[in-house]
C-alpha cells in the first residue's frame, strides 16, 4: 500500500527533486489564485509596516503546496524559515527552545500541526498571542513562572486535518486558507515549468497527459514526470511525447482519471462486499486494510471531488460513475 506511485504523501524519492522544483517567489507559483492574491496583500502590508506577517494556517490534502507556500512567504518577507513538525516536538522545553532561537520576523513552519501534544500546544498560545513564553523555574513550593519575551515571528501551520486542530490553537491564526486540487491546465503548466528546471524535453501533449492523471496534485505530477523522464531516456531519445507519457502511465497502472490500484480497490470493495454502500468509514477501512484517518484524508477527497464516491448520513456510497469506470454493470435500483 505504501509503495503506490500515486501516493500524495511525501516519500523518499521526492526529497532530491521536490526542493529543486519548489518555486521561491509568489509570481512563480502556479494555481491557488485566491490564496496567492490574499498572501500578496498581506505580505506587502506587513513589509510596509515592518512587522511580522500574521500567523497562517494552511490545510488540505497532501502534496498541494503547503510547505512550498510557507517557503515562499519566508522568501518574500526576506526572513529565515525554521521547519519542524507536530510529531517531532515531544516536550514543552523543545518548542520553547525552538521559539527562543527565532530572530525578529522569522517564520516557524510546523507541518502536521494537528499532531502537537497538549503541553506543547499550551506553550504556543502565549507565544502566538503575546510573543512570550512562560517558563517554570524550580520545583514544588519554590516553583515560579517567569515570562520570557520573544521576537515577533510568524507561525505557519500545515495540516491535512483541520477538524483535528483544537479550537484555541485554530483561533490564534489570523489567516486560515484551504488549498484545493489543481486543474489539469494548472498541473500542465507546473510540469512544463518543472521540465524546464530539470532540462527535460517535454512536449505539451505529454505534459497534458501527465497533468490529467495526477489527481490534481503537483507532488504527484512531478513524481510521474521523473518516472517518464527515466523511461524516455532509456527506451527512447529522451523526448517525452504524449505516447511515451501514456505508455509509462499505463505501466504504472495510473488510469485516465489518475486512479491507481488502491483507489480502484476501494471502489471495487465497496461494490463487491457492500453492494455499493452505504458502508461506514471504519468498516471500509478495515476491509481494505488501511486506517480510517488515512482513508478519509488521503484517498477519499479525490474520489469524492471527482464524483466516484460520496458521503451520506448512513455511510459512504459509490456513484454510478464508479460502476461505469470499473466496467461493472450498475444495478438499476440502488437503495441509497
Ligand atoms: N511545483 C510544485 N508546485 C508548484 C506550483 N504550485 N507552482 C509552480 N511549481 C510548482
Amino acid at each position: 500500500m505504501n509503495k503506490r506511485i500515486i501516493t500524495t504523501e511525501f516519500i523518499e524519492e521526492d526529497i532530491k527533486t521536490e526542493n529543486r522544483l519548489r518555486p521561491e517567489k509568489l509570481s512563480d507559483y502556479i494555481g491557488q489564485s485566491k490564496i496567492k492574491e490574499i498572501l500578496n496583500v498581506y505580505i506587502q502590508a506587513a513589509k510596509q509596516r515592518d512587522e511580522a506577517l500574521d500567523h497562517v494556517l494552511f490545510y488540505g490534502p497532501p502534496g498541494l503546496g503547503k510547505t512550498t507556500l510557507a517557503g515562499i512567504i519566508a522568501h518574500e518577507m526576506g526572513v529565515h524559515m525554521k521547519v519542524t513538525s507536530g510529531p517531532a516536538i515531544e516536550r514543552p522545553g523543545e518548542i520553547a527552545a525552538i521559539l527562543n532561537s527565532l530572530s525578529a520576523g522569522d517564520v516557524l513552519f510546523i507541518d502536521e500541526i494537528h499532531r502537537l501534544n497538549r503541553q506543547v500546544e499550551e506553550v504556543l498560545y502565549p507565544a502566538m498571542e503575546d510573543f512570550a513564553i512562560d517558563i517554570v523555574i524550580g520545583k514544588g513550593a519554590t516553583a515560579r513562572s517567569v515570562r520570557l519575551d520573544l521576537p515577533q515571528f510568524t507561525l505557519i501551520g500545515a495540516t491535512t486535518r483541520a477538524g483535528m486542530l483544537s479550537a484555541p490553537l485554530r483561533d490564534r491564526f489570523g489567516v486560515i486558507e484551504r488549498l484545493s486540487f489543481y486543474t489539469p491546465e494548472e498541473l500542465c503548466e507546473i510540469v512544463i515549468r518543472s521540465a524546464g528546471v530539470l532540462h527535460m524535453d517535454l512536449e505539451r501533449e505529454g505534459a497534458m497527459e501527465l497533468a490529467r492523471r495526477s489527481r490534481g496534485t503537483p507532488r504527484l505530477a512531478n513524481r510521474l514526470l521523473k518516472r517518464v523522464r527515466d523511461y524516455a531516456q532509456v527506451r527512447y531519445d529522451g523526448k517525452v511525447t504524449k505516447d511515451v507519457a501514456r505508455e509509462v502511465l499505463d505501466i504504472l497502472e495510473v488510469d485516465a482519471y489518475g486512479l491507481d490500484q488502491v483507489d480502484r480497490n476501494i471502489l471495487l470493495t465497496m461494490i463487491e462486499k457492500f453492494g455499493g454502500g452505504p458502508v461506514g468509514l471504519d468498516t471500509l477501512a478495515a476491509s481494505i486494510g488501511e486506517d480510517s484517518g488515512t482513508l478519509e484524508d488521503v484517498y477519499e477527497p479525490y474520489l469524492m471531488q471527482n464524483g466516484f464516491l460520496y458521503r451520506t448520513p448512513r455511510g459512504r456510497v459509490v456513484s454510478d460513475m464508479a460502476y461505469h469506470h470499473l466496467g461493472i454493470p450498475c444495478p438499476t435500483e440502488r437503495k441509497i
